[in-house]
């Protein structure tokens, strides 16, 4: 890919869990949210094709979902699937899951391989919500992704369950780009939050807290708590991770645009061995 494209194609970012009911959802819509308020221009994949729930969270209306870009395939480019995402007031576009669990068997490895880099070639970031574990079209995200954020919590159930999938991840050679999140931190367990790391062989995890009564509100009214809630503990964890996930990005960008002193002086020599 030439160094031009590189730098005009957005990030992919893959939110998934081993087990259901982490928190995929709520930390999808309030990334977004968050990172959208930097003014970064962001689009939603609500990829849990089966049972997606980001329109709900985010009280949208959608009238189209992702089976009818599908439909649209042989003529699809940026401006018509622009057309097909909905709009949420932060200014966070979402491609809707289908309505019907079994209109996810629509939705081909090909026609993601057309629909993604249109995505990311409109928005700076994209951010695929998945469904639970490891099933095929999850793969096709995580693998596709340039940042995989696994989200667990303090059960012992979830914990055993995320040390398998990050084993998996592993041997899929994908370890490298996954960032362990640990939501509901602070929740009284047996085991503590700290242990994490250690327990999953996972360094420097995000750390979410725990508030049930605003994660559940959130969700339940389908407003983004970063949106009404943004002084609380649990709102300030996302902005944070939002700041931590943009100036890893930048970082990229400035990596790509700027040659190093190393390979300046490679180059140099290289041509004066050409020319020699
Ligand atoms: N940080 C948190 N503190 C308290 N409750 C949370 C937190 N994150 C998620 N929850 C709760 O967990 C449940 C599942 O969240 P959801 O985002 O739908 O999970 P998933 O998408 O992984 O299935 C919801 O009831 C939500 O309110
Ligand atoms: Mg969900």
């Amino acid at each position: 890919m030439s160094e031009e494209k590189q730098q005009k194609r957005g990030e992919f970012i893959a939110i998934c869990s081993a087990k259901g009911g982490v928190g995929r959802t709520l930390l999808s819509v309030n990334l977004a949210v968050a990172l959208c308020k930097k003014n970064i221009r962001i689009s939603i994949l609500d990829g849990d094709f089966q049972f997606g729930d980001v329109s709900l969270a985010m009280d949208l209306q959608s009238t189209f979902t992702i089976k009818d870009v599908i439909q649209e395939m042989n003529n699809l480019d940026e401006y018509t699937l622009a057309s097909y995402l909905s709009h949420h007031e932060s200014g966070v576009k979402v491609l809707s899951a289908p309505d019907k669990p079994e209109f996810a068997d629509l939705i081909t490895e090909e026609a993601l391989d057309k629909i993604i880099p249109l995505l990311l070639t409109q928005n700076e970031y994209t951010i695929a919500d998945t469904g639970v574990g490891l099933t095929d079209k999850t793969l096709l995200l995580l693998e596709k992704a340039d940042q995989i954020l696994l989200v667990t919590n303090l059960e012992m159930a979830t914990l055993k369950n995320t040390k398998s999938m990050l084993e998996t991840l592993d041997k899929l050679d994908m370890r490298d780009k996954v960032r362990l999140v640990i939501n509901r931190a602070t929740m009284e367990s047996v085991i503590q939050a700290v242990d994490v790391p250690d327990i999953l062989g996972a360094e420097d995890p995000i750390y979410i807290p725990n508030d049930f009564q605003i994660a559940s509100q959130s969700l339940n009214i389908g407003i983004p708590f970063v949106v009404n809630q943004g002084k609380s503990e649990l709102a300030k964890s996302i902005y944070k991770m939002a700041e931590q996930i943009s100036s890893r990005r930048e970082i990229t960008i400035i990596k790509t645009k700027a040659p190093s002193l190393l390979s300046k002086m490679f180059n140099k020599r290289r041509l004066k061995e050409e020319t020699e």
